[in-house]
Protein backbone atom coordinates (compact mmCIF):
# COMPACT_ATOMS: atom_id res chain seq x y z
CA UNK A 1 0.00 0.00 0.00
CA UNK A 2 1.08 3.49 -0.80
CA UNK A 3 -0.45 6.56 1.06
CA UNK A 4 0.88 10.25 -0.25
CA UNK A 5 -0.28 13.17 1.83
CA UNK A 6 -2.52 15.84 0.34
CA UNK A 7 -1.64 18.36 2.60
CA UNK A 8 -0.45 19.53 5.59
CA UNK A 9 -4.08 19.61 7.46
CA UNK A 10 -5.72 16.30 5.91
CA UNK A 11 -6.31 14.16 3.11
CA UNK A 12 -4.34 11.47 1.68
CA UNK A 13 -4.60 9.50 -1.75
CA UNK A 14 -4.43 5.77 -1.72
CA UNK A 15 -2.91 3.25 -3.96
CA UNK A 16 -3.15 -0.64 -3.35
CA UNK A 17 -6.27 -0.89 -1.77
CA UNK A 18 -8.82 -2.56 -4.11
CA UNK A 19 -12.62 -0.52 -3.56
CA UNK A 20 -14.59 -3.87 -4.66
CA UNK A 21 -13.43 -5.65 -2.18
CA UNK A 22 -15.90 -5.05 0.93
CA UNK A 23 -14.81 -7.60 3.23
CA UNK A 24 -14.55 -6.93 7.15
CA UNK A 25 -10.53 -6.26 6.85
CA UNK A 26 -10.36 -4.24 3.81
CA UNK A 27 -12.73 -1.89 5.40
CA UNK A 28 -11.58 -1.77 8.64
CA UNK A 29 -8.46 -0.70 6.75
CA UNK A 30 -9.90 1.85 5.22
CA UNK A 31 -11.58 2.97 7.99
CA UNK A 32 -9.02 3.33 10.34
CA UNK A 33 -6.97 5.23 7.31
CA UNK A 34 -10.04 7.40 7.16
CA UNK A 35 -10.20 8.27 10.77
CA UNK A 36 -6.80 9.49 10.56
CA UNK A 37 -6.38 11.10 7.46
CA UNK A 38 -10.36 12.14 7.59
CA UNK A 39 -10.27 11.94 3.75
CA UNK A 40 -8.70 9.27 1.21
CA UNK A 41 -8.67 9.30 -2.45
CA UNK A 42 -8.36 6.54 -4.77
CA UNK A 43 -7.60 6.71 -8.71
CA UNK A 44 -8.70 4.01 -10.98
CA UNK A 45 -11.46 2.11 -9.33
CA UNK A 46 -14.42 1.32 -11.49
CA UNK A 47 -16.62 -0.01 -9.10
CA UNK A 48 -20.11 -0.85 -10.18
CA UNK A 49 -22.82 0.91 -8.03
CA UNK A 50 -23.74 -2.46 -6.27
CA UNK A 51 -20.09 -2.83 -5.02
CA UNK A 52 -20.30 1.15 -3.96
CA UNK A 53 -23.15 0.74 -2.51
CA UNK A 54 -21.46 -2.89 -0.07
CA UNK A 55 -18.74 -0.76 0.68
CA UNK A 56 -20.68 1.97 2.00
CA UNK A 57 -23.01 -0.09 4.04
CA UNK A 58 -19.74 -1.58 6.30
CA UNK A 59 -19.53 1.84 7.84
CA UNK A 60 -23.20 1.50 8.60
CA UNK A 61 -26.60 2.11 7.46
CA UNK A 62 -27.39 3.84 4.59
CA UNK A 63 -29.12 7.11 4.16
CA UNK A 64 -31.64 8.46 1.67
CA UNK A 65 -31.55 12.11 0.72
CA UNK A 66 -34.66 14.06 1.91
CA UNK A 67 -34.20 16.17 -1.22
CA UNK A 68 -33.13 14.74 -4.23
CA UNK A 69 -34.67 11.58 -6.37
CA UNK A 70 -31.69 8.35 -5.90
CA UNK A 71 -31.21 6.66 -9.35
CA UNK A 72 -34.31 3.91 -9.87
CA UNK A 73 -32.49 0.84 -9.25
CA UNK A 74 -30.03 2.07 -6.92
CA UNK A 75 -32.42 4.81 -4.57
CA UNK A 76 -29.27 5.11 -1.86
CA UNK A 77 -26.73 6.77 -4.87
CA UNK A 78 -27.58 10.74 -6.08
CA UNK A 79 -25.97 11.06 -8.78
CA UNK A 80 -25.03 14.65 -9.18
CA UNK A 81 -24.64 15.80 -12.49
CA UNK A 82 -23.52 19.32 -13.59
CA UNK A 83 -24.75 19.94 -17.27
CA UNK A 84 -22.13 21.01 -19.92
CA UNK A 85 -23.65 24.58 -20.05
CA UNK A 86 -24.12 25.20 -16.06
CA UNK A 87 -22.16 27.22 -14.06
CA UNK A 88 -23.10 25.84 -10.60
CA UNK A 89 -22.66 23.03 -9.39
CA UNK A 90 -24.32 21.16 -6.33
CA UNK A 91 -22.22 21.66 -2.89
CA UNK A 92 -20.67 24.71 -4.15
CA UNK A 93 -19.72 26.36 -0.53
CA UNK A 94 -18.50 25.13 2.24
CA UNK A 95 -20.36 22.80 3.84
CA UNK A 96 -20.65 19.91 6.21
CA UNK A 97 -23.41 17.69 4.65
CA UNK A 98 -27.02 17.12 5.55
CA UNK A 99 -25.80 18.97 9.20
CA UNK A 100 -29.52 19.82 9.71
CA UNK A 101 -30.86 16.76 10.31
CA UNK A 102 -31.04 15.21 13.76
CA UNK A 103 -27.99 12.29 12.68
CA UNK A 104 -26.17 14.16 10.06
CA UNK A 105 -24.24 11.49 7.80
CA UNK A 106 -21.39 10.25 9.21
CA UNK A 107 -19.49 9.36 6.04
CA UNK A 108 -19.80 9.90 2.33
CA UNK A 109 -18.75 8.01 -0.78
CA UNK A 110 -18.19 9.77 -4.00
CA UNK A 111 -17.17 8.42 -7.22
CA UNK A 112 -16.31 10.35 -10.56
CA UNK A 113 -18.71 9.08 -13.47
CA UNK A 114 -17.35 11.86 -16.02
CA UNK A 115 -14.79 14.56 -15.08
CA UNK A 116 -14.04 17.75 -16.71
CA UNK A 117 -10.41 18.80 -18.32
CA UNK A 118 -10.25 20.92 -15.84
CA UNK A 119 -12.21 22.34 -13.33
CA UNK A 120 -14.78 21.41 -10.33
CA UNK A 121 -12.32 19.91 -8.01
CA UNK A 122 -13.49 19.29 -4.57
CA UNK A 123 -11.89 21.34 -1.43
CA UNK A 124 -11.97 19.48 2.07
CA UNK A 125 -10.99 21.14 5.31
CA UNK A 126 -10.10 19.85 9.09
CA UNK A 127 -12.51 20.94 11.33
CA UNK A 128 -10.75 19.36 14.66
CA UNK A 129 -7.12 21.70 13.40
CA UNK A 130 -9.99 24.88 13.04
CA UNK A 131 -11.26 24.06 16.71
CA UNK A 132 -7.86 22.93 18.18
CA UNK A 133 -7.06 26.73 16.90
CA UNK A 134 -9.83 29.05 17.26
CA UNK A 135 -9.05 31.89 19.80
CA UNK A 136 -9.58 31.53 23.62
CA UNK A 137 -11.93 34.04 23.65
CA UNK A 138 -14.33 32.58 20.83
CA UNK A 139 -13.83 28.97 22.75
CA UNK A 140 -15.25 30.48 26.04
CA UNK A 141 -18.44 31.84 24.43
CA UNK A 142 -19.32 28.64 22.67
CA UNK A 143 -18.36 26.63 24.93
CA UNK A 144 -21.78 24.33 26.38
CA UNK A 145 -23.54 26.52 23.51
CA UNK A 146 -25.41 24.56 20.85
CA UNK A 147 -25.96 26.33 17.17
CA UNK A 148 -29.56 25.85 15.23
CA UNK A 149 -29.28 24.28 11.40
CA UNK A 150 -31.78 24.70 9.50
CA UNK A 151 -31.91 22.72 5.27
CA UNK A 152 -33.16 25.22 3.44
CA UNK A 153 -36.14 23.84 2.08
CA UNK A 154 -36.06 21.67 -1.13
CA UNK A 155 -35.49 24.44 -3.72
CA UNK A 156 -32.00 24.93 -2.59
CA UNK A 157 -31.09 21.69 -3.71
CA UNK A 158 -32.75 21.25 -7.31
CA UNK A 159 -33.89 24.89 -8.20
CA UNK A 160 -30.79 26.12 -9.28
CA UNK A 161 -29.12 22.69 -11.02
CA UNK A 162 -30.88 22.32 -13.94
CA UNK A 163 -30.09 18.31 -13.99
CA UNK A 164 -30.90 17.57 -10.23
CA UNK A 165 -34.15 16.45 -9.73
CA UNK A 166 -36.47 16.88 -6.43
CA UNK A 167 -38.09 13.62 -4.89
CA UNK A 168 -41.49 15.75 -4.02
CA UNK A 169 -40.22 16.51 -0.10
CA UNK A 170 -40.95 20.01 1.04
CA UNK A 171 -40.41 19.33 4.49
CA UNK A 172 -37.92 22.07 5.94
CA UNK A 173 -35.39 20.59 8.65
CA UNK A 174 -34.18 22.29 11.52
CA UNK A 175 -31.96 20.71 14.46
CA UNK A 176 -29.53 22.00 17.15
CA UNK A 177 -26.30 20.40 17.53
CA UNK A 178 -23.53 21.53 20.00
CA UNK A 179 -21.12 24.26 18.42
CA UNK A 180 -18.41 21.51 19.43
CA UNK A 181 -18.62 18.21 19.24
CA UNK A 182 -16.60 14.90 20.45
CA UNK A 183 -16.02 12.42 17.49
CA UNK A 184 -17.48 9.16 18.25
CA UNK A 185 -14.56 6.93 17.63
CA UNK A 186 -11.93 8.96 17.88
CA UNK A 187 -12.96 11.18 20.76
CA UNK A 188 -11.24 14.37 19.42
CA UNK A 189 -12.93 17.95 19.84
CA UNK A 190 -14.67 19.42 16.15
CA UNK A 191 -15.85 22.91 15.14
CA UNK A 192 -19.49 21.96 14.10
CA UNK A 193 -21.19 24.64 12.80
CA UNK A 194 -21.00 25.20 8.97
CA UNK A 195 -22.09 28.80 6.77
CA UNK A 196 -24.52 26.82 4.42
CA UNK A 197 -26.83 25.82 7.16
CA UNK A 198 -25.94 27.19 10.30
CA UNK A 199 -28.15 30.53 11.33
CA UNK A 200 -28.12 30.87 14.84
CA UNK A 201 -26.06 30.37 18.30
CA UNK A 202 -28.89 29.09 20.78
CA UNK A 203 -29.37 31.78 24.00
CA UNK A 204 -27.77 34.23 22.31
CA UNK A 205 -28.71 37.31 21.26
CA UNK A 206 -29.02 37.68 17.36
CA UNK A 207 -26.29 40.15 17.43
CA UNK A 208 -23.75 38.43 18.69
CA UNK A 209 -24.40 35.43 17.17
CA UNK A 210 -24.14 36.68 14.05
CA UNK A 211 -20.67 38.14 15.22
CA UNK A 212 -19.53 35.01 16.39
CA UNK A 213 -20.85 32.80 13.85
CA UNK A 214 -19.30 34.93 11.35
CA UNK A 215 -15.69 35.13 12.98
CA UNK A 216 -15.82 31.40 13.34
CA UNK A 217 -16.98 30.62 9.46
CA UNK A 218 -13.88 33.05 8.42
CA UNK A 219 -12.03 31.22 10.70
CA UNK A 220 -12.89 27.68 9.38
CA UNK A 221 -12.17 28.59 5.58
CA UNK A 222 -8.51 29.32 6.67
CA UNK A 223 -6.29 27.75 3.31
CA UNK A 224 -4.41 26.19 5.39
CA UNK A 225 -7.10 23.52 7.16
CA UNK A 226 -7.53 22.48 3.41
CA UNK A 227 -6.49 20.27 1.41
CA UNK A 228 -7.91 19.84 -2.56
CA UNK A 229 -8.52 16.85 -4.80
CA UNK A 230 -7.98 17.50 -8.80
CA UNK A 231 -11.04 14.38 -10.25
CA UNK A 232 -10.13 11.85 -12.88
CA UNK A 233 -12.59 9.82 -14.32
CA UNK A 234 -13.35 6.41 -11.88
CA UNK A 235 -11.58 8.47 -9.33
CA UNK A 236 -13.47 7.78 -5.28
CA UNK A 237 -13.12 9.99 -2.46
CA UNK A 238 -14.29 8.59 1.42
CA UNK A 239 -14.86 10.98 4.13
CA UNK A 240 -15.97 11.19 7.73
CA UNK A 241 -18.28 13.78 7.48
CA UNK A 242 -18.13 14.68 11.25
CA UNK A 243 -14.84 15.96 11.09
CA UNK A 244 -14.67 17.92 8.06
CA UNK A 245 -16.36 20.49 5.67
CA UNK A 246 -16.05 20.69 1.83
CA UNK A 247 -16.93 21.99 -1.14
CA UNK A 248 -17.43 21.27 -4.86
CA UNK A 249 -15.78 24.33 -6.63
CA UNK A 250 -17.73 26.05 -9.55
CA UNK A 251 -14.66 27.08 -11.45
CA UNK A 252 -16.03 26.35 -14.81
CA UNK A 253 -15.27 29.57 -17.04
CA UNK A 254 -15.43 30.37 -20.79
CA UNK A 255 -12.44 28.13 -22.71
CA UNK A 256 -11.59 26.45 -20.05
CA UNK A 257 -13.77 24.43 -17.68
CA UNK A 258 -17.11 25.61 -18.85
CA UNK A 259 -18.75 23.04 -22.10
CA UNK A 260 -18.17 20.22 -20.19
CA UNK A 261 -20.26 17.65 -17.89
CA UNK A 262 -19.34 16.67 -14.18
CA UNK A 263 -20.57 13.47 -13.29
CA UNK A 264 -20.50 12.08 -9.77
CA UNK A 265 -22.52 9.07 -7.65
CA UNK A 266 -23.15 10.13 -3.98
CA UNK A 267 -23.68 7.40 -1.30
CA UNK A 268 -24.00 8.65 2.13
CA UNK A 269 -24.05 6.50 5.57
CA UNK A 270 -26.22 7.57 8.38
CA UNK A 271 -24.81 9.03 11.50
CA UNK A 272 -25.51 9.89 15.17
CA UNK A 273 -26.73 12.48 17.26
CA UNK A 274 -23.81 14.67 17.45
CA UNK A 275 -22.60 15.30 21.34
C1 LIG B 1 -21.14 17.44 -2.29
O1 LIG B 1 -21.15 18.54 -1.79
O2 LIG B 1 -21.59 16.47 -1.68
C2 LIG B 1 -20.55 17.23 -3.68
C3 LIG B 1 -19.17 17.71 -3.84
C4 LIG B 1 -18.65 17.53 -5.24
O3 LIG B 1 -19.36 17.09 -6.15
O4 LIG B 1 -17.47 17.84 -5.45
Amino acid sequence: MEISLLSGALGAEVKGINLKDSSNDNWQQINNLMLEHKVLFFRDQDISSEEQINLAKKFGPLEKHVYVKGLKDYPEIVRIIKGPEEKHQWGETWHTDVSYSSKPTKVIILRSRKIPPVGGDTMFSNMEIAYETLEDDIKKKIEGKKAIHTSLGAAAFVDKYEEMEGNGNLVEYTNEHPIVRTHPETNKKILYVNSMYTKKIIDMDKKESDEILNKIFQHQERLDFTCRFKWTENAVAIWDNRSTQHQGLTDFFPGRGLGFERIMDRIAVEGDHPK
